[in-house]
């Protein structure tokens, strides 16, 4: 009943097609029927080609997926794989999908040699501590592996492959909204803080989005639990209004650890995303060291007359991928992509198990 609530597909993997897809059928009778249909097609075992075809078509929306739901790819390798699995199964990890493999009748001892990849299950699977591979001696012993992997799939809280970088943070962004931004410029800062909201999946269980406005002063724009949908957090984006006075950078960080990041969920990366134009009144050394040992990840985007080396201090360590430095206002957009790779990159670094 999992399965079809998850909703099923299949494909083969010589060439990769889909045989029926995520939203082809709808009950569990017309499903057993499709899969009893299907035929055998011969051909190699190119498990890297299917599942980077997974990876790319599979799980899209105009396919049935539905966002919420975890994505899990069950790959069924007779033998061992005949092309590398390694990198496509990276790229699936890094987009959300949990695969499982299973591997009937593997290499014998002197069948090894003709293995590519000779640790392909490991390198495929979406973590290597053996709850994502099921090996079975043979063809007449695989039924014994359906209920253990139902029970696998089911235990959604397991399935860690679930998160990316793109559905898993609550992101606080901390504006300086002094008067020397000006009022066309901060329209381009709130362009900026839309156009990196827009590149993560954002729903009350994937990523969540606040903002903090600061000068002298600070004010919460909005929470992680005010909006969730992306449509209505660019929205309240586009409503904050310019507020205009000094710069209290320090104060804003605290501010926005009690009044943002004290609420966000604690199986979320927390992200604080603080954009400023010029060098802080007040002390931000202090702030800023809380913050690190709360275990926000901090980015600091200057712009104009910001101070370089008080960005460093600012944003986490190693201070080179966590702050940027923007000379005008008007080339802030060539930062969107800089700071979502930084974000990503930073996240598919972390160990694997
Ligand atoms: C197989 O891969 C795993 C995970 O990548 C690694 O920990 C292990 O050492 C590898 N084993 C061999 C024999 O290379
Ligand atoms: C935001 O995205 C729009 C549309 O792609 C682009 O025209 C604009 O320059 C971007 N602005 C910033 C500040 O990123």
């Amino acid at each position: 009943l999992g399965m079809i609530q998850e909703r099923t597909g299949t494909f083969f993997l010589d060439n990769p097609a889909a045989q029926f897809n995520l939203r082809t059928h709808m009950n569990s009778r017309d499903l057993k029927t499709a899969i009893e249909k299907i035929t055998q097609r011969g051909g190699l075992s190119n498990a890297g080609r299917a599942i980077s075809y997974v990876t790319k078509n599979f799980f899209s929306k105009a396919n049935g997926n539905r966002g919420g739901a975890p994505n899990v790819a069950v790959v069924i390798v007779d033998g061992w794989p005949t092309d590398k699995v390694e990198e496509a199964s990276r790229f699936a990890r890094e987009s959300g999908i949990n695969i499982f493999f299973i591997t009937i009748e593997g290499a014998t001892e002197n069948e090894k040699q003709y293995v590519t990849e000779p640790n392909f299950s490991n390198k495929a699977v979406c973590r290597t501590n053996g709850f994502y591979s099921l090996n079975v001696q043979s063809w007449f012993s695989l039924h014994k592996t359906v209920q253990p992997l139902v029970k696998r799939v089911c235990d959604t809280d397991r399935l860690a492959c679930s998160k990316t970088c793109l559905n898993s943070a609550d992101i606080g962004f901390v504006i300086d909204g002094s008067s020397s931004v000006g009022t066309g410029n901060f329209r381009t800062v709130l362009q900026f803080v839309a156009n990196l909201s827009k590149e993560f999946e954002i729903s009350d269980t994937d990523t969540r989005i606040g903002a903090v406005q600061y000068t002298y002063e600070q004010r919460l724009e909005f929470g992680f639990d005010d909006y969730n949908t992306k449509s209505d957090i660019l929205n309240a984006i586009k409503r904050v209004g310019y507020w205009s006075g000094g710069t209290s950078t320090g104060a804003a960080i605290n501010y926005a650890l009690e009044q943002l990041f004290k609420k966000s969920k604690p199986n979320k990366r927390k992200l604080m995303i603080l954009i400023t134009d010029g060098r802080s009144y007040d002390d931000v050394r202090i702030p800023a060291m809380v913050a690190h040992h709360k275990g926000v990840i901090t980015y600091a985007i200057g712009v104009a007359w910001a101070a370089q080396d008080e960005l460093e201090v600012i944003a986490t360590h190693p201070a080179n991928d966590h702050s940027f430095f923007v000379d005008e206002f008007d080339h802030l957009y060539k930062f969107v992509p800089k700071v979502i790779q930084s974000i990503c990159t930073e996240f598919n670094s972390q160990p694997r198990n």
